[in-house]
């Protein structure tokens, strides 16, 4: 695995590749690698010659400054692990590499900017479509591979990537769990020991909120669901929605025939958590 520390010596990496006609599967993450990141790397692996990945905590994209201070920076053991999967190239840029000098674009999300994450962090999908833009420009893949852990995240990249007319295809990919059902995430490892006893009922309450959507209505089920959670004295929830896949509209009866799934961020202490299921009609 050739490790890339700066966009110089990753344009001549890419631009060689390139001459020798070897496709590119791309894995974008921030870090502090868990086996949702690797299950990314495995099916990039699957569809292309070389898998790049690159690790780098994109400060834009937080809009909460103590966030950003506390996200775990692991580096070392985060080499080690990509030593033991398929991954060619790990890119760990600087944050003067990436960002030069102010970048002030702005982006039209539409609707998609509107509601869940977007709302509740202002800010965030910018940041996330600034640097995702810049490491598509630079690594200049076939394939790039995102989780559906962030759910809004992926729709937000499949948008811009049409907007910005980048040749890439978007590949979305199921999210990994824990044993108990917890959605794998960079943020677990800053749970205390009785937090991380108390978080697995948010998968637990999603799962069986498919169950109560059987016999209740959407806002019945979704009412069901923020009372649950929040009656566990650990956890608070900052929003629960469930919206149309595509458009990210919400759903207001479960007889519109789209494909529909449960978004929620909840509060455990200051660690904030997403998690997500899909609701079939
Ligand atoms: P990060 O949170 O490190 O996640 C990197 C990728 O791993 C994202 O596509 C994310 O959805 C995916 N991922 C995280 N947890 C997962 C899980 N449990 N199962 C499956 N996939 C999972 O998302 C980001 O970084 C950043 O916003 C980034 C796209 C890198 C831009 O800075």
């Amino acid at each position: 695995m050739k490790i890339v520390k700066n966009s110089k010596e990753l344009e001549r990496v890419v631009g060689q590749l390139k001459v020798q006609n070897r496709s590119i599967g791309f894995v974008p993450t921030m870090g502090a690698l868990h086996q949702g990141h690797l299950s990314l790397m495995e099916y990039a692996d699957k569809e292309n010659d070389i898998v790049v990945v690159s690790i780098f905590v994109n400060p834009t994209q937080f809009n909460d400054k103590s966030d950003y201070a506390k996200y775990p920076r692991i580096l070392e053991s985060d080499i080690e692990k990509l030593n033991k999967v398929k991954c060619d190239i790990v890119f760990t840029p600087e944050e003067s590499d990436m960002y030069p000098e102010e970048d002030k674009r702005q982006f039209d999300f539409g609707n998609l900017d509107k509601v869940m994450e977007g709302k509740h962090r202002p800010g965030h999908f910018r940041g996330v479509a600034l640097i995702v833009s810049k490491l598509f420009e630079m690594v200049k893949p076939d394939r790039a591979y995102f989780g559906e852990k962030d759910f809004q995240q992926v729709a937000i990249i499949k948008h811009i990537t049409k907007q910005l007319k980048f040749d890439v295809e978007i590949v979305s990919c199921p999210i990994i769990r824990e044993e108990d059902g917890l959605a794998m995430s960079s943020r677990n490892m800053l749970l205390t020991k009785a937090q991380r006893e108390n978080v697995s009922l948010i998968s637990e309450t999603l799962f069986e909120a498919k169950k109560i959507a059987k016999n209740s209505s959407v806002s019945e089920t979704k009412d069901w669901v923020i009372r649950t959670i929040n009656d566990n004295p650990f956890l608070k929830v900052e929003y629960f929605d469930i919206v149309d896949t595509e458009t990210l509209e919400t759903i207001k009866e479960w007889s519109q025939n789209v494909d529909k799934v449960g978004c929620i961020a909840v509060h455990v202490g200051n660690i904030r958590l997403i998690d997500n299921v899909r609701f079939y009609s």
